[in-house]
């Protein structure tokens, strides 16, 4: 494996169904070579519409550029394709002798230093690490489908996997972006799957008794507490019902409805031919009009929205996205050097696929971001940072006027550049231009005023005499630069 921003090496996938599709689709777009092996004659389509749909979504996720992407390869032979990987994912049907059979022909021709995980839903890694040569390096790595959106990832290294396996597996997992969750105890089926089977029986029993329908069952979590698990889990939302009294409160109020019981604990309906029609019959009613791919373009959709809005509030799984881009950052070049000639270089980036609007380029807001970012960087060069901002002041925004001069499309490299015009004690006033890299043709500008406030008063103030003479510094050099064509002008000029 080759150190980069991110761990980056070779991945092998075996079996490529929903599962293994979806980690080819996560280990690709985050740098690895990834190369599948799955008999199935539709393999390859289907693995590479999977892939086209997480280019679309993943990406969105991201406010960092994403690593290059590596290449996908097709192998007919097992023992080829693990030849040289650094990480093995199992993603065969769930049958316990299929996995033992295909885990014993990864062992026959794999590097010894290579982690051997599977996907399995409900097997411990007891019962697969049983009769292999190398149990230590074989564990569970249970993703959750699409497994190129979802964080989760819960590791169950089983009695034979050692910490050093573990370990080395979760900087792996997280390195592409996911939230390794360690299962300290191996038990059937983990932790989610046990969760959502107890829903899911309950489910069917509900259907079965004709108490609702699957639409009217999906709505009663999709409408409510399915939105609150999404964002809090289980136990902060109920913490929150126990009011002021919390977690206690809550469990002496319902607790005792346990005992009941309201549910029907382990017991399952029959799944009789005619109870499986029913429920067929009313999941075509309730989502027929939809055809599988639409679905899931929809569901990615969506969870990509919920992503995001978690991520604003760097909250649950949004929380994992935020130190994901921190991982991918880019080191921030230093400081520009100031020369009279020319106005200062700042921020070096490309346009994101979170930043296109419908039409394909870079959407408005988006550049009056890279504007205020290039002023953050200038204010961190005169010396604005957290300690001054609490006792001195701080620069507030009072006008802003832009031009949008020429579109940039997805991953198009582009930089901005900062002219100081006017500063004093109390005010900066700036020109800022958006470039494309490739052939500097200005993208847009934008001229603002600042002016420095005293946050606890909100009255303007003069700024720390080391920030105005830092600024001055910059303003002298700028003071011969010819004045920007579009300063000072006002919407409608051209
Ligand atoms: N579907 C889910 O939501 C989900 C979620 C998490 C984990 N899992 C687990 O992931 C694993 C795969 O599940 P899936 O839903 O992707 O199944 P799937 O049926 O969609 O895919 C399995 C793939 O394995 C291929 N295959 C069969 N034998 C093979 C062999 N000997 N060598 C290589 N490929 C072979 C098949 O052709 C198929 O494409 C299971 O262990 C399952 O428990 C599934």
């Amino acid at each position: 494996m080759t150190d980069r921003s991110t761990l980056v090496g070779r991945a092998c996938i075996v079996g490529g169904g929903v599962i293994g599709a979806g980690w080819a689709a996560r280990f690709l777009l985050h740098g690895w070579d990834v190369v599948v092996v799955d008999p199935h004659p539709d393999a390859i389509e289907r693995i590479e519409y999977v892939i086209d749909n997480a280019r679309i979504a993943a990406p969105a996720l991201a406010d960092m550029p994403m690593p290059p992407e590596g290449t996908v390869t097709y192998c007919d032979s097992l023992a080829g394709a693990v030849i040289s990987a650094d990480w093995i994912q199992e993603s065969v049907p769930e049958e316990l002798a299929l996995k033992h059979k295909v885990l014993a022909d990864i062992e026959a021709a794999a590097p010894d230093s290579c982690i051997i995980a599977s996907s399995t839903s409900g097997f411990k890694p007891s019962e697969l690490q049983e009769g292999a040569k190398n149990p230590e390096r074989i564990l569970v790595a249970h993703p959750f489908n699409p497994v190129y959106l979802l964080p989760l990832v819960e590791v169950v290294p089983g009695t034979a996997a050692g910490g050093e396996t573990k370990d080395k597996a979760c900087n792996v997992l997280a390195s592409i972006g996911m939230r390794p969750l360690v299962i300290r105890k191996e038990i059937d089926a983990h932790i989610a799957d046990r969760l959502m089977e107890s829903v899911w029986r309950e489910a069917l029993w509900l259907v079965n008794d004709d108490i609702a329908t699957t639409e009217e069952i999906d709505d009663a979590i999709r409408h409510g507490f399915g939105l609150r698990w999404a964002q809090m889990g289980l136990f902060e939302t109920f913490r929150l019902a126990g009011g002021e009294g919390g977690m206690a409160h809550f469990i002496r109020q319902f607790g005792p409805a346990l005992q009941w019981p309201w549910s029907k604990l382990t017991d399952v309906p029959e799944l009789t031919d005619e109870l499986v029609q029913k429920i067929a019959d009313q999941s075509d009613a309730q989502s027929g009009g939809y055809s599988i791919r639409q679905l899931e373009r929809i569901r990615d959709r969506n969870l990509v929205g919920i992503l995001r809005s978690l991520k604003e509030r760097d909250w649950g799984a949004g929380a994992i996205l935020n130190e994901h881009d921190r991982r991918l950052a880019v080191p921030e070049s230093g400081d520009p050097a100031i020369e009279n000639s020319q106005p200062l270089r700042m921020l070096e980036l490309s346009v994101l696929p979170a930043w296109i609007d419908y039409n394909g380029h870079m959407t408005e807001f988006r550049y009056v971001q890279v504007f205020s970012d290039t002023c953050d960087k200038l204010l961190v060069m005169i010396g604005m940072d957290a300690d001054y901002v609490a006792n001195v002041g701080a620069w507030y925004t009072i006008e802003t006027y832009a031009t949008y001069i020429d579109e940039v499309g997805v991953n198009e490299p582009i930089y901005s550049t900062i002219q100081i015009l006017l500063s004093d004690t109390k005010r900066l006033q700036v020109f800022y231009c958006l470039h494309a890299a490739e052939d500097d043709r200005i993208l847009a500008t934008a001229e603002a005023l600042y002016l420095h406030v005293n946050r606890k008063s909100g009255r303007v103030c003069d700024a720390s005499p080391e920030m105005v003479a830092k600024a001055k510094t910059i303003a002298d050099a700028h003071e011969n630069l010819p004045r920007p064509e579009a300063a000072g002008r006002y919407v409608g000029q051209r």
